[in-house]
């Protein structure tokens, strides 16, 4: 059976992405990383070019509009023929040729336990309401701001002495743990 196709859109340092190239080396992995897409030159790119996976940044302010940069984001993905587009650090909204192409191959992570803390500063928000307990949810994309039906969630405790930085990088250990585990389950949902 061929692994499914994979592209992973990132904005960041790209750690999620790297769990997702290091699960790749496994045997029978059942999906393959086909391309790697950035809106802006995030760092987590290094992560694809060394595997050899191909890269490409499709920045905002090189196109006249939001809906210009829409079309051609989805004109990239759509080049590498996917079966399943993974949000992995991307911080950008999702524009309408890129999701009604693709429906419910779109997923996200997110730092946070949605339907709470949803948007850009999901780690902050929750610290700042004074939750004794966060964590990250794998959702399918829709329209809204985090608001897709969930499909995985792992709580984290948080700590007395946590800030921004310590709660996210602790959240992100079971962030990525999960997100490898959820992409293999649809993959071989896609490939079967
Ligand atoms: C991850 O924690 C991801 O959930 C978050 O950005 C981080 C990217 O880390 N995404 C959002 O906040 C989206 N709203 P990474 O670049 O190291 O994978």
């Amino acid at each position: 059976m061929a692994p499914a196709r994979i592209v992973v859109l990132i904005s960041g340092t790209g750690s999620n992405l790297a769990a997702l190239l290091a699960a790749q080396q496994e045997r029978e992995c059942p999906f393959e990383i086909v391309g790697v897409i950035a809106d802006r030159a995030a760092s987590g790119l290094a992560h694809a070019q060394s595997a050899g996976v191909p890269t490409a940044v499709v920045r905002k302010g090189d196109h006249p509009d939001r809906a210009a940069w829409d079309e051609a984001l989805a004109r990239e993905v759509a080049a590498l023929s996917p079966d399943l587009v993974v949000l992995a650090g991307f911080m950008k909204l999702i524009g309408p040729p890129l999701l009604e192409s693709r429906p419910g191959r779109i997923i996200n992570t997110h730092p946070a336990l949605l339907p709470s803390f949803p948007g850009a500063h999901g780690v902050r928000d929750a610290l700042a309401h004074g939750v004794k307990v966060s964590g990250a949810s794998v959702i399918e994309v829709d329209p809204g701001v985090d608001t897709g039906r969930i499909l995985a969630q792992r709580a984290v405790d948080v700590l007395p002495e946590d800030t921004e930085e310590t709660l996210h990088e602790r959240i992100k250990v079971v962030e990525r743990e999960m997100l490898v585990d959820v992409v293999r389950e649809l993959s071989r949902t896609l490939a079967s």
